[in-house]
């Protein structure tokens, strides 16, 4: 087990790509941090930097207390799964667990004894004297998992290692690699576009953009205090709302109004002291679909109520989703399973304010 730290490591491949920019990160031991951003954002060149099959450009990462930027991934005392397994096709799935440390010559009676502890744990017993082209994806990606495990590394590395997999046994093998952690205490980094992924499994979740870290938060932070505009779109399902606008202080109150169409919505009581130094100032709004409320009798609240078309519905069982438009912007509801409007309709709706969100309209930083 160890700590990973990383110091202003920045990438820059041959062309001049600058893949990974200033990124100063420290992962504790034992913890599990999901790496999460869009493609090419540069989340598989910081891991590969760590695991040392990809050099740093700038920058210090050290292992366990140790500088590693001049040692060679072999010597780093890390394991990495890949989305692919990258499994010996010609091996059966004892040889592909074994071979890691048959190269480091380990005695038969160990190898042997962690190639089954690993079988064991991840329930592939059964699977041992397969080729890899007869298992499932969930049994490779297993296999890949037991390669790892069978190191006992310091470190376990995952690039997108279940993007492979369909819904439902992605979901599995989530909590399968999360009883892992559990089991092993092991340190864990672990790369993901998945949002999802990242916020069920990540101790602290790392969100990058264009090779820059964003925000470095747990779970719970992140869809609370999102930092910025990028990082507030990025992180929940369906997406945070936004609306343009600007703030204004009228009689004693301070009120956002939209620029497109003429929503005015009242700044919540206890957002007021933080805000009202940017009253005159553009601003977007942002504000989560649970957070629109259905309005039971249908009477507009000046100030907290929007008036909006149906334009779709999706009924999920458990809740519905309702895709408004309200003058000429687009908003996303999730609201209560028993609110089923007519497509075309125009419908009532409550936001909670005292959940909204603020943004600052040029740079996009929160300013709540
Ligand atoms: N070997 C390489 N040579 C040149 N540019 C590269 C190389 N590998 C990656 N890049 C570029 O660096 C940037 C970051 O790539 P990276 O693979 O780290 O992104 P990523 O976040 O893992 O994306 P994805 O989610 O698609 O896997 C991209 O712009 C990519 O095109
Ligand atoms: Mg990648």
């Amino acid at each position: 087990m160890a700590q990973v730290g990383l110091k202003e490591v920045s990438k820059v491949y041959p062309g001049g790509i600058a893949a990974v920019r200033n990124v100063s990160l420290e992962v504790g031991d034992g913890e599990f941090v999901v790496l999460v951003g869009p493609s090419g954002c540069g989340k598989s060149t910081t891991l590969r930097m760590i695991a040392g099959l990809e050099e740093v450009t700038e920058g210090e990462i050290s292992i366990g207390g140790r500088v590693v930027n001049e040692v060679p991934p072999k010597d780093r005392d890390i394991a990495m799964v890949f989305q692919n397994y990258a499994l010996y096709p010609h091996m059966t799935v004892y040889n592909n667990m074994a071979f890691g440390l048959k190269l480091r010559r380990y005695p038969k009676a160990e190898i042997d004894q962690r190639v089954r502890e690993a079988a064991r744990v991840l329930e592939i017993e059964e699977l041992l004297n397969r080729k890899p082209k007869a298992l499932s994806g969930g049994e490779r990606q297993r296999v890949a998992l037991g390669r790892a495990i069978v190191r006992n590394p310091q470190v376990f590395l995952f690039d997108e290692p279940l993007s492979n997999l369909d819904a439902m046994l992605r979901v599995q093998m989530r909590a399968e690699i999360e009883k892992l952690h559990t089991r092993l205490g092991t340190t864990m980094i672990y790369v993901t576009h998945d949002q999802v992924e990242a916020m069920t499994m990540g101790d602290r979740i790392v969100v990058m953009l264009d090779g820059v870290v964003q925000q470095i938060s747990t779970p719970s932070e992140l869809y609370q205090k999102p930092v910025n505009r990028f990082v507030a779109g990025f992180i929940g399902s369906p997406p945070m709302n936004f609306l343009e606008g600007r703030l204004k202080s009228e009689q004693g109150t301070l009120r956002f109004t939209s620029d497109m169409g003429d929503v005015a919505l009242d700044v919540h009581d206890s957002h007021r002291a933080a805000l009202e130094a940017h009253a005159g100032q553009g601003v977007l709004m942002g504000i989560r679909p649970e957070d629109l409320l259905e309005n039971a009798t249908q009477t507009p609240v000046p100030g907290r109520s929007l008036t909006a078309t149906v334009e779709m519905v999706e009924p999920l069982g458990a809740e519905t989703y309702l895709y408004l438009s309200v003058d000429g912007h687009s908003i996303t509801g999730r609201v209560h399973a028993d609110v089923l409007p007519q497509v075309a309709s125009t419908h009532v709706i409550d936001l909670d304010l005292s959940k909204a969100h603020y943004f600052d309209a040029s740079t996009g930083e929160a300013i709540l």
